[in-house]
C-alpha cells in the first residue's frame, strides 16, 4: 500500500551510502589512520619510522604476527621467505606461456590463482593460511620479474642469493646485483605500500574471504580491484602522464587541456585524504629527490614536484591533493 512503500523508500534513502562512505564494516588492530594528525601506524608504530628504520620483512612480520621480530625470528622468516620465491612448475609454465603483450598484473592475477591448483586446502588453520600468504608475497617477485623478462626475450631467473624481497625483485628483474640505494628505495616503497587498513582491494580480499572461500582466491579477487586506474592502476597512469609530459615546462598546459576534457589527473585525489596530502608523501618526495641525486637526473622528480604544486593550486579547494602514486612513479621510474 501507498504510506508504507513511501515509508520504505524514505528508510532506504536514509540507509544509502554511494560508495560505502562512512560505513564501517570491520574493526582492525593492523592499521591505524590518524586523520587529524596526519599519521599512519602499523600495529601502533608510525609508519615514518618504520620506512626510516626497520625492512620490509620486518614490516611484513609485524603486520602479520602484531610485533617486530627478534634477531633469530627475523633469520627464520626471512629464510622462509626465500624457500617460498620460486613457485610451483606449472606457475612458472603459466608465466611462460602468457601473451607477451599482457598487462603484468593480469599475469600476476592468474599465476596467483594458479597457485592454488593442487594444493590441499583442506586445512583452513590461521597457521596454515599465513604459510599460504607467505608463499603469495614470496612468489610475487619471481612472477612479475619472469613475464617482464620473457617479454623483453630473456629467460626468468631465479637469484636465491639475494638477501632480501627487495633485492631479489630488482635482480630477478635485470639480471644483475642492484646497487644498495636502489634496494633500499624499493623496500621502502614496499613498506609504504604494505597496508592501508580497509582499501578497495583489502575489502575485496575481505569480503571473499568471509564466504569461506580460500586465501589465493582471495588474493586474486584483491589483485583484480588493484588493477583498477582509480586505485593502484593509478601509479601505472602516473608514470604514462610523466612521460606523456616530458618536461615541467608543460605541466601547465597538460593539466589544463586534461581538466577543460573533464579527465582527472592520476596520483590525484584520496577517499581519505580531503583536507591534505596523504601522510606517506613526506617519506617518498625525499626518497623520490635522493633517487634523483644519486641518478643525477632530476627530471621526473621537478616534474612531479611542479605537477603537484599546479594541481594542488587548482584542485584543493575540491579536496584534491596528490596522493603516494604520483611520487611512487617518480620511483619507480628511477628505479628503470
Ligand atoms: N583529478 C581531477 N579531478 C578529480 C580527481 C583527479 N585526480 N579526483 C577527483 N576529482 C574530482 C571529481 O571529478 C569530482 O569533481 P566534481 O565534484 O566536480 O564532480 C570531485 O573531485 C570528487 O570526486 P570523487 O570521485 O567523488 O572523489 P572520491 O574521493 O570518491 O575519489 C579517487 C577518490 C577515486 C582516488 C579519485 O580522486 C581519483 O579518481 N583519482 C585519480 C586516480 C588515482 O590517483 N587513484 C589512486 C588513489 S590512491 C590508491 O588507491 C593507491
Amino acid at each position: 500500500p501507498g504510506p508504507i512503500k513511501y515509508i520504505n523508500c524514505l528508510l532506504t534513502a536514509a540507509m544509502y551510502f554511494p560508495g560505502l562512505e562512512g560505513v564501517v564494516v570491520k574493526e582492525t588492530k593492523i592499521c591505524h589512520i590518524d586523520l587529524e594528525n596526519s599519521k599512519i601506524y602499523y600495529r601502533g608504530y608510525d609508519l615514518e619510522e618504520l620506512a626510516q628504520y626497520s625492512t620490509f620483512e620486518e614490516v611484513a612480520y609485524l603486520l602479520w604476527f602484531g610485533k617486530l621480530p627478534a634477531g633469530a625470528e627475523l633469520e627464520r622468516f626471512k629464510a622462509e621467505l626465500m624457500m617460498y620465491r620460486k613457485p610451483p612448475e606449472h606457475v612458472d609454465e603459466a608465466v611462460k606461456i602468457a601473451p607477451k603483450n599482457a598487462e603484468p598484473i593480469d599475469v600476476l592475477r592468474t599465476a596467483v590463482s594458479a597457485m592454488a591448483l593442487g594444493e590441499d586446502l583442506s586445512d583452513r588453520s590461521p597457521e596454515a593460511e599465513l604459510v599460504r600468504g607467505l608463499k603469495i608475497t614470496a612468489a610475487m617477485p619471481y612472477i612479475v620479474a619472469s613475464f617482464d623478462r620473457l617479454r623483453r626475450g630473456s629467460q626468468p631467473l631465479h637469484p636465491g642469493e639475494a638477501k632480501s624481497h627487495a633485492e631479489y625483485f630488482l635482480w630477478a628483474l635485470r639480471g644483475e646485483r642492484p646497487g644498495e640505494r636502489e634496494v633500499r628505495a624499493l623496500d621502502v616503497m614496499l613498506i609504504i605500500y604494505a597496508e592501508h587498513s580497509m582499501n578497495n582491494s583489502a575489502f575485496t580480499a575481505v569480503t571473499v574471504a568471509s564466504t569461506l572461500s580460500d586465501m589465493y582466491a582471495a588474493i586474486t579477487a584483491a589483485i583484480a580491484s588493484l588493477k583498477g586506474p582509480l586505485h593502484g592502476g593509478a601509479n601505472v597512469d602516473a608514470a604514462k602522464m610523466l612521460e606523456e609530459i616530458g618536461d615541467a615546462k608543460r605541466v601547465e598546459s597538460w593539466v589544463d587541456q586534461q581538466l577543460s576534457r573533464g579527465r582527472r589527473i592520476p596520483g590525484f585525489g584520496h577517499r581519505l585524504y580531503k583536507k591534505g596530502p596523504d601522510p606517506r608523501l613526506r617519506v617518498l618526495r625525499k626518497l623520490a629527490r635522493d633517487l634523483a641525486s644519486e641518478k643525477g637526473d632530476f627530471k621526473w622528480v621537478e616534474l612531479a614536484e611542479r605537477l603537484e604544486e599546479y594541481v594542488t593550486a587548482h584542485l584543493s579547494q575540491k579536496g584534491i591533493y596528490p596522493n603516494t602514486d604520483l611520487y611512487a612513479a617518480v620511483i619507480f621510474k628511477y628505479l628503470g
